[in-house]
């Protein structure tokens, strides 16, 4: 912390001379997520903020589809994202172009698209999804098919909870979540007859059957609140259960540390160059972003 606090406390300063809030996912470092956070919170948690926040500036801590998403729901703000290179292998896994092949594969089954994907790609999409509503908006659509890109592995999840339509899918993955396999968590269980298993639904549907439960990190975070259990293993991004673990001391959380090399890339440092040169701005088509935003205020409107 001595060597954060210099640079928390500058940060903290420079918000206020920009009016800049920063919107930071639940996969950011202890330092970012306690020390400079306005706004922490899932994927659709900080779409849902960037509808509403008043200031001038967006620093997006967090990854690159974040920070697009965000541009295309306040485009008059400037949203700065700290490192341009923070991708995500799902959003990296699919193109428009890999839309249209799915929609000539299924004819008419409507797109419901990942979150994690590019503005081209959301815009190519009949309506978004993140991992807290995906099977309310997939049981929303019309028709028998839906096609959920680009994650497969969460669209194998929500097919289970949404039986009675057809699920087909891209094959987009993970690198963080398709890690874990279901030996691990039959091990830790082993090891620990207490211990209580929260999965995100990014995992291989044979590593969330071994879990007690399933949700967005959001809904982990909930959970863990609720059920207050005495040891309890997060099966996801490994910044998760240290940003949480000053909250609830009589919760041992165990479990092996996978991180996510994107995430990672958001650091106190580059966060206090991006407010201090303005520079990182992230800029999207306003052709793509005008078809881009229905996708995902559809998606808002629909979970709420
Ligand atoms: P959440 O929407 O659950 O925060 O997930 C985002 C993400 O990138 C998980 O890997
Ligand atoms: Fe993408 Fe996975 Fe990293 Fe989330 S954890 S940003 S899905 S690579």
């Amino acid at each position: 912390w001595a060597v954060a606090a210099p640079y928390v406390a500058a940060i903290n300063r420079l918000k206020q001379e920009r009016n800049a809030v920063i919107l930071a996912h639940n996969y950011m470092t202890p330092d970012i997520y306690h020390g400079v956070a306005d706004v922490v919170g899932d994927s659709l948690a900080l779409a849902i903020e960037a509808t509403k926040v008043k200031a001038d500036v967006i620093v997006q801590c967090g990854v690159h589809f974040m920070a697009e998403t965000s541009k295309i729901l306040s485009p008059e703000k400037t949203v700065l994202m700290p490192d341009m290179e923070a991708g995500c292998s799902l959003a990296e896994s699919i193109t428009a172009e890999g839309i249209a092949e799915m929609r000539a594969r299924y004819p008419g089954a409507a797109v419901v698209s990942y979150v994690n994907t590019t503005a081209e790609v959301k815009a190519a999409s009949d309506i978004c999804c993140t991992s807290a509503n995906a099977a309310q908006i997939v049981g929303a659509m019309e028709g028998d098919t839906v096609i959920m890109t680009p994650d497969k592995y969460l669209a194998q999840n929500v097919a289970k909870q949404v039986p009675h339509k057809r699920v087909v899918w891209w094959d987009g993955r993970c690198i963080v979540h398709e890690r874990f396999t279901p030996q691990d968590l039959r091990d830790f269980r082993s090891w620990h007859p207490d211990l209580k298993i929260i999965a995100h639904p990014e995992c291989p549907p044979d590593v969330v059957a071994e879990a007690d439960f399933a949700g967005s990190t959001a809904g982990i975070l909930e959970w863990v609140g609720r059920e207050r259990p005495a040891q309890a293993m997060l099966v996801t991004e490994c910044s998760m259960a240290s940003n949480i673990s000053d909250a609830h001391p009589e919760v041992d959380f165990l479990g092996p540390c996978n991180m996510c090399p994107y995430m990672k890339k958001i650091t106190l440092e580059k966060i206090l160059w991006s407010l201090h040169s303005m520079t990182g701005a992230v800029e999207v088509d306003p052709a793509i972003a005008a078809d881009a935003r229905r996708s995902v205020e559809r998606m808002i409107a629909l979970s709420q």
